[in-house]
């Protein structure tokens, strides 16, 4: 029996906090009803102290899904979750998400307090939170910089004051994957109780790592995992959604799953891409228009004769239009008697020859071959012969 990890998704809130990402409400209701269509177990719907807009967003999509669990974010402070609270009231299921720094440089520089006083704001923040909803989730900031010791407290402190759902982010992206792991392993082997709350993980991707370390915290014990749709997120981004995904259903081994329907990942990323007029760079992992696009010879000739030889993935598992064969002048003759083939010409090898010479200095001069300038490659007489 494998474990459920749950997929919480923050591509309304640290996702559209991106400078020009912004939405407007029903954009965002738009969006929240396909992240219920993909699956996502909860939606980061907004931050409704921070704004009138985002508060109404909060208010909509609350309203306008019905499975997924929505959540609001609010600092430790009584007049932020008093918002969360009321923006979340016609959810079928809300939760807060609240929190505090817990790192010394968080402590010390942003909060100017003491590790005590932010022990009894936390405290004190989750417990005002469970007066609104049965179901609040703490967050640590920046715990990937914290003590481990301090942490353990922190945890084992919100946990006793009713915190269903503990986060543990790497806000700054800084812990290498080994790290992470460890520490979320610390923290499953020392807080008291902690099975009495889910331990999720959140990171941002400053060094590139937040997927590694995300999967690293699940190998280590999180079962609630925040991501973002194409990793959209404050600097360099968050964890992103398509990356876990397909990492948990193609690595079994790690004896996990999401409810995740990965055909829908695809149209997705488009609809996020679109409505944030946000390009997804071509070579990101899964959903960039390069992923199961082959340009160099020998992988074309290599994919041609077997699929999985260069993709671990089916483009249609994640919703993907298909493999692509691109000509270039790296391309072989593999690559070419396909194109050729699925535009209904066929040649064998000798005919093939003089018709890729061709091709190479065009593909020289043009970088990139399309269909129609394959077609005035071939000659009349070629054609009939
Ligand atoms: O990165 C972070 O620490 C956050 C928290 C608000 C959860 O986004
Ligand atoms: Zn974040």
């Amino acid at each position: 029996m494998k474990d459920r990890v749950f997929i919480f998704d923050t591509t309304l809130r640290d996702g559209e906090q991106v400078p020009g990402c912004q939405l407007n409400t029903k954009e965002k209701v738009e969006v929240a009803k396909g992240l219920e269509e993909l699956g996502v177990d909860v939606i980061e719907a907004g931050f409704p102290v921070s704004s009138p807009g985002d508060f109404n967003s909060v208010v909509e999509i609350a309203k306008a899904v019905s499975e997924p669990t929505v959540c609001a974010l609010s600092r430790a402070i009584p007049m932020d979750i008093n918002l969360a609270a009321q923006a979340l009231k016609q959810a079928k299921r809300g939760r807060i998400h609240t929190g505090i720094g817990s790192s010394d440089i968080h402590i010390e520089h942003k909060l100017k307090s003491t590790r005590e006083k932010v022990l009894e704001q936390a405290v004190a923040a989750v417990k005002y939170a469970r007066k609104f909803v049965e179901d609040v989730e703490f967050y640590a900031e920046d715990a990937g910089r914290a003590d481990v010791h301090y942490l353990t407290q922190m945890v084992e402190a919100v946990i006793a004051a009713g915190a269903t759902v503990v986060n543990i982010p790497d806000t700054t992206g800084y812990t290498l994957p080994w790290q992470f792991g460890a520490k979320i392993k610390h923290l499953m082997d020392n807080v008291q109780n902690v099975d009495k709350a889910i331990i999720s993980v959140h990171c941002h991707n400053d060094l590139g790592l937040a997927t590694a370390n995300s999967v690293a915290g699940i190998q280590n014990g999180a079962r609630q995992v925040e991501v973002t749709l194409n990793g959209i997120g404050e600097r360099a981004g968050n964890t992103s959604l398509e990356e876990v995904a397909m990492i948990l259903k193609s690595h079994q081994d790690l004896e996990v799953d999401t409810n995740i329907d990965t055909t829908r990942i695809y149209p997705m990323s488009r609809l996020v891409s679109r409505l944030m007029k946000m390009p997804v760079q071509p070579n990101k992992a899964i959903v960039g228009k390069n992923a199961f696009a082959h340009s160099s010879g020998i992988h074309q000739d290599g994919f041609l004769k077997h699929r999985e030889n260069y993709e671990i993935i089916d483009p249609k598992d994640v919703g993907a239009d298909g493999s692509s064969i691109v000509l270039t002048a790296r391309s072989g003759r593999a690559a070419l008697r396909h194109r050729l083939e699925n535009l209904g010409y066929l040649f064998d090898k000798s005919d093939l020859e003089p018709i890729y010479m061709r091709f190479l200095e065009m593909a020289d001069e043009k970088k990139q071959i399309e269909d129609e300038d394959l077609l005035s490659l071939i000659t009349q007489e070629e054609v009939a012969e």
